[in-house]
């Protein structure tokens, strides 16, 4: 049969498969589904194929070869949850905390998630778009090929719609596949100081609805991408019941749910989301054990971001060897944001999760590719490499994958296919 591109003769081919695309738990996060000597038979941008070197060398002709010797192929990384659309940066206040300032204390003052919103609402589009641009190309080169993007630095009806816009533009014109999340609330703007409650009503009667009928109308709908409904469960933020407000509403316009719950105080934000059928209830740093086995009892992903604590000089980190023991289905990320994690790179993440979090590097690479596709929906289509799914996937430059995570500061990624094609390398 011939076929686009045949990738032929990886020292090692990890496949990330699981059963029936659903998340991995428990020992089958230990399993990578390693082949050795290793090939990828693609076309029209879809595997018809995995198996060893030579037994697809002989089954297929392909227009395109590539000789992945010396190297590991494995899925690209999909990141499932990112604040990635914003305008400006917080430099300023990584020098706060540096000096003793507490991130729950700069955002108290009004900085924070709202002094991004300062930058997004003064921004065009266009800005947004561009500065935007920069940083998707380096999470591409990276290695991450799918990526969640919430809104939520515009905290108003018209700003939020610029956020989803831009989303959009992005995900038209550049390799990486963004999966939209409408997070109206993700904190109180200032003009609704003191009243959060009549903010919360804003949210569901009036940027909500618009969100809705912008997904409708967007190219996500027409590929089946799916569109989720999130929101910010804390102190300062929203409480547990008006998270629940948000997310039921965003139900039933027929969003999928997630939720930034425990993040800094555990508020029963996870009990609540999980009740809901969330996909993914992401943080879970200071997640009650209680909780931590209502995940473990549910379909729904518990998404951890060590990012967040190395990045505010924090020594605790979400307890995610308690999660896998209690046989939850576990997802990293990056969180990239300019306040709380500016970070691209999703191996990176593996390795503060393998220091600090005790993930072993098998673990931490199913928690980036099939358990964060799952994360956002998308384990049907993307996250491992198995027959039928897409063809994203990354040659990296070493002979062992446990590299990826062993390794810190570089990046092994040493090309990037994106439907079969080459977008990096
Ligand atoms: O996931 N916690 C709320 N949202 C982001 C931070 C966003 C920001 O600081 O700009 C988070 O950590
Ligand atoms: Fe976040």
């Amino acid at each position: 049969m011939h076929i686009d591109l045949l990738i032929h003769s990886a020292a090692q081919l990890v496949t990330c498969a699981s059963l029936d695309n659903q998340p991995k738990r428990g020992a089958a996060m230990r399993d990578v589904g390693l082949i050795q000597d290793g090939a990828v038979a693609v076309r029209d941008g879809v595997i018809v194929a995995i198996g060893s070197s030579d037994q697809l060398r002989s089954q297929y002709t392909a227009t395109r070869t590539f000789d992945a010797s010396s190297k590991v192929i494995c899925p690209g990384f999909v990141d499932p949850h990112t604040h990635v659309v914003y305008a400006g940066d917080r430099v300023d206040e990584f020098e706060m905390r540096i000096q003793g300032a507490t991130y729950m204390e700069i955002m108290a003052a009004g900085g924070g998630i709202l002094s991004t919103m300062k930058a997004v609402r003064a921004a065009s589009l266009d800005q947004i778009v561009t500065e935007t641009r920069m940083r998707l190309d380096v999470m591409l080169r990276q290695g991450t090929t799918t990526a969640e993007v919430k809104t939520g630095y515009g905290l108003d009806t018209a700003n939020e719609l610029k956020l989803l816009d831009a989303i959009a533009a992005l995900d038209a014109d550049h390799p990486i596949d963004l999966i939209p999340t409408f997070m109206g609330a993700h904190a109180l703007p200032p003009e609704f100081r003191g009243r959060t409650s009549e903010y919360v009503s804003l949210v569901i009667d009036e940027m909500l609805p618009q969100a809705a009928n912008w997904f409708q109308q967007s190219a996500f709908a027409e590929k089946g991408i799916p569109f989720f409904v999130d929101v910010f469960c804390e102190n300062n933020a929203f409480d547990v019941e008006q998270s629940r407000r948000v997310l039921e509403a965003g139900q039933s316009a027929g969003m999928s749910v997630k939720a930034h719950v425990d993040e800094f105080t555990s508020l029963g934000g996870a009990r609540m989301a999980v009740e809901l059928g969330a996909v993914s209830v992401d943080h879970l740093d200071v997640t009650t054990p209680d909780e931590i086995d209502l995940l473990a009892a549910s379909e729904t992903i518990g998404v951890v971001i060590p990012a967040v604590n190395f990045n505010l000089g924090s020594t605790h980190f979400a307890d995610a060897g308690a999660i896998l023991d209690a046989g939850a289905a576990l997802a990293l990320t990056t969180d990239i944001n300019p306040g709380s994690a500016p970070c691209p790179s999703m191996s990176m993440v593996m390795a503060i999760a393998c220091r600090y979090q005790h993930l072993l590097p098998s673990e931490a690479l199913n928690a980036s590719t099939i358990n964060a596709a799952c994360a956002v929906n998308m384990g049907h289509r993307i996250g491992s490499l198995e027959v039928s799914k897409q063809a994203d996937l990354l040659i990296l430059d070493t002979s062992d994958y446990r590299h990826l995570a062993y390794q810190f500061g570089g990046n092994l990624v040493e090309a990037v296919f994106k439907r079969g094609e080459m977008v990096v390398g």
